[in-house]
């Protein structure tokens, strides 16, 4: 294995579904660019991620936003040593957009190529935050976004163990689509998370699912939107109480998320709690999560939360000093899991 701090410039490309993104990092821990052009106002008009529009939208954007990444590092094609993408999972329309461009790119100018899996770009993110010369292993990732709520066992960098996941929605599909009972704007996480803050979460007791030990470390966030439908339903829409009801979901998913962790910390005695994906941004779970632990617990800043390019290039680095390269061939996955290795 190189030097684990070799200082590789990576161009990482991120598609895979409502964000066209491009970075630039530095030994897999210094950002020198990461250009995010988020389709979120697009999609708003239908009330969540339209493919077809997606892709379309990520074509349109996909050079400006590599140029200009390529621009705030201040850097040419002739400083990289890998150009890196998202393959997989997410949208095969958007993701395919990433991918052959990452490979035009690698075949113009002769570079290596890395396809990385989003999860584990998640995953990464914690090694783009100021603390991550203090991280030890093993450590405990809860990734918690639109298409995913997993939990990883990280015994070393690339060796993970799957402990569980959702066994229906994610959480923040369960956000977003609670958002839209809720007549909240989307995507929903955002819009719940800061309405909470005026509601009374015990306003309302929603089932916290699976809480049982015969599920292990999985989660079910499907009931609980049920749940919240039917008591929506009891309301005329004019006197729906939003925050309360929002509160009171987010509560019981706060729940949910911070129970099974903390067991799964304990039973694996872990050094430290990682939380990534874009639910990793939600206030009331940050401190639920903290006050529930005395280990330390950490989360990525805001903008490294939701889905970015320069969590992929920070996967990278790591696969690329241990000497991974990628043929041109290699194809996108849309449902690509990580395995436990
Ligand atoms: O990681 P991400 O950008 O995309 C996927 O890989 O899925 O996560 C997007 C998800 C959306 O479901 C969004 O509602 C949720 O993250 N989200 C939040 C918050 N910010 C974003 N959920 C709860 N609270 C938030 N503050
Ligand atoms: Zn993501």
């Amino acid at each position: 294995m190189q030097h684990p701090e070799q200082l590789t410039r990576i161009l990482a490309i991120e598609t895979s579904c409502d964000e066209t993104s491009a970075a630039i990092v530095e030994g897999g821990t210094r950002i020198l660019s990461n250009v995010i052009a988020s389709q979120i106002d697009l999609h708003a008009q239908f009330g969540g991620v339209f493919p077809e529009v997606a892709s379309r939208r990520h074509i349109e954007v996909i050079y400006p936003v590599i140029e200009q990444a390529m621009q705030e590092a201040h850097i040419g094609f002739d400083d990289l040593d890998c150009i890196a993408v998202t393959v997989g999972p997410g949208l095969v329309g958007s993701l395919l957009v990433g991918v052959n461009t990452a490979k035009g790119l690698a075949l113009a100018r002769s570079k290596p190529f890395l396809g990385i899996n989003h999860i584990e770009g998640h995953i990464y993110s914690l090694w783009l935050t100021e603390d991550a010369q203090s991280i030890e292993f093993p450590v405990l990732t809860l990734v918690v976004s639109g298409g995913h709520t997993e939990l990883f066992l990280m015994h070393d960098h690339g060796r993970y163990q799957h402990l569980g996941g959702t066994l229906d929605d994610a959480a923040g599909e369960a956000f977003d689509k609670v958002g839209r009972l809720l007549g909240l704007p989307f995507p929903g996480g955002p819009a719940i998370d800061r309405i909470s803050a005026q509601g009374n979460p015990a306003a309302f007791h929603f089932p916290r699912a699976v809480m049982t030990d015969e599920y292990g470390y999985n989660f079910s966030f499907s009931g609980l939107k049920t749940a919240v439908m039917r008591q929506v339903k009891r309301y005329d829409p004019d006197r729906l109480p939003v925050a309360d009801m929002a509160a009171s979901f987010q509560a019981a998913v706060v729940d949910a998320l911070v129970t099974k962790t903390v067991q799964a910390a304990k039973d694996h005695g872990v050094t430290a709690v990682h939380i990534a994906g874009g639910v990793s941004a939600n206030r009331a779970l940050r401190m639920a999560m903290s006050a529930a632990l005395d280990i330390p617990v950490r989360y990525p800043p805001l903008i490294l939360c939701t889905d970015n390019a320069a969590m992929i290039g920070a996967a990278a680095h790591w696969h690329f000093v241990n000497g991974r390269r990628d043929q041109l061939n290699l194809d996108v996955i849309p449902s690509l899991q990580l395995a436990s290795v």
